[in-house]
């Protein structure tokens, strides 16, 4: 991977780059530059602006699309579309309150995107480390933790390969924000949560959350707008559902829109997956309550948990 080093204004912008481990520094109000005490974050020119789905965008159907769907453009209007302030609020501790109660420390969040629920764990003393495939997301991460006085340990890796690129073991991963969708192919969701599995403690436990794909096949599509996209300056809708796809349309009412292309998971078939590669025990929350009608939730969060009953 390539990370151009750039100047701007009155300093010079270091970008250390080590293979796959992005660490972003301006040193503009400094005297000395100590790497180890960044300023501010910039970043970096990496993706094209504009997304591109070639002359059928329903048939693009590819694990490997995500990067070119995650355009600089978009992931500067990231933020605006979810509202760190009433996502904090749409899902009160769910996270926490899981994380702490069955004694996680270590976290490693594998779908860090612009950073809130890294963010998040950071500030309540948890031990986090953020992963994402996509370069440009990872970097306004970064910024984002360093605006709210935190530095990110950041490692770009593919979901596929986890266990190429993070050398640890954590007691929880969490792939939040309907991340697991993107995946096109069944063997890449099976890798991927191979991945995940492995990488955990032996009684570790992975948080993977999904809209629900059920209600939106089989009932269309319908939103309280209360959880995950909470932003008002948005209108996020669906403009085609198939079992092989959901393409969602985020258009800004100043402006741009954005599309996804993603992969409707089933909520058992989600489920017998995650037993399948090897989870024991798997309990599935709807908009973060334990008892709901199936088609009522707008998202589905899974907690499979590692450790093995005899
Ligand atoms: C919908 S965004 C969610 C981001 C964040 N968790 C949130 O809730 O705002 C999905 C994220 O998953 C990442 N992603 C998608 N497929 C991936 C893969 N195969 N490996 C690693 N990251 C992936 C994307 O780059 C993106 O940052």
């Amino acid at each position: 991977m390539t990370i151009n080093i750039v100047t701007s204004g009155s300093g010079l912008i270091r970008i250390l780059c080590r293979l796959r481990t992005i660490f972003v520094f301006d040193d503009s109000d400094t005297e000395d530059f100590d790497p180890m005490v960044p300023q501010s974050t910039v970043l970096t020119r990496l993706a094209p602006i504009h997304q591109e789905y070639g002359p059928e965008p329903q048939k693009m159907r590819e694990t490997d699309h995500y990067k070119a769907e995650y355009v600089q453009h978009f992931v500067e209007k990231w933020d605006e579309l979810i509202d760190w302030d009433q996502r904090a609020e749409g899902e009160g501790d769910f996270f926490i309150n899981h994380l702490r109660e069955r004694g996680a420390q270590r976290v490693l969040d594998v779908a860090t995107g612009t950073g809130f629920h890294s963010v998040r764990l950071l500030q309540e003393g948890f031990d986090v480390v953020s992963a994402d495939g996509s370069p440009e997301m990872l970097c306004k991460a970064f910024e984002n933790a360093r605006h709210r006085g935190h530095v990110l340990r950041t490692v770009q890796a593919d979901w596929r390969f986890l266990n190429r690129d993070i050398h640890e073991s954590f007691d929880a991963v969490i792939c939040l924000g309907n991340s697991f969708t993107h995946l096109f192919k069944e063997r890449d969701r099976r890798k991927s949560l191979a991945e995940f599995y492995t990488v955990l403690d032996h009684d570790g436990f992975l948080i993977l959350d999904q809209r629900n794909y059920d209600a939106i096949l089989d009932d269309g599509y319908q939103s309280k707008d209360a959880f995950y996209y909470c932003g008002d300056n948005i209108r996020v809708e669906p403009e085609h559902v198939d079992e092989g796809l959901a393409r969602f349309a985020y258009e800004f009412k100043d402006g741009p829109t954005f599309h996804l292309n993603m992969f409707p998971l089933r909520r058992e078939y989600t489920r017998r997956l995650m037993h399948e590669v090897g989870f024991q025990r798997v309990e599935t929350f709807g908009d973060f309550q334990a008892k709901f009608d199936n088609m009522e939730p707008d998202f589905l969060v899974h907690v499979a948990e590692k450790s093995y009953e005899e």
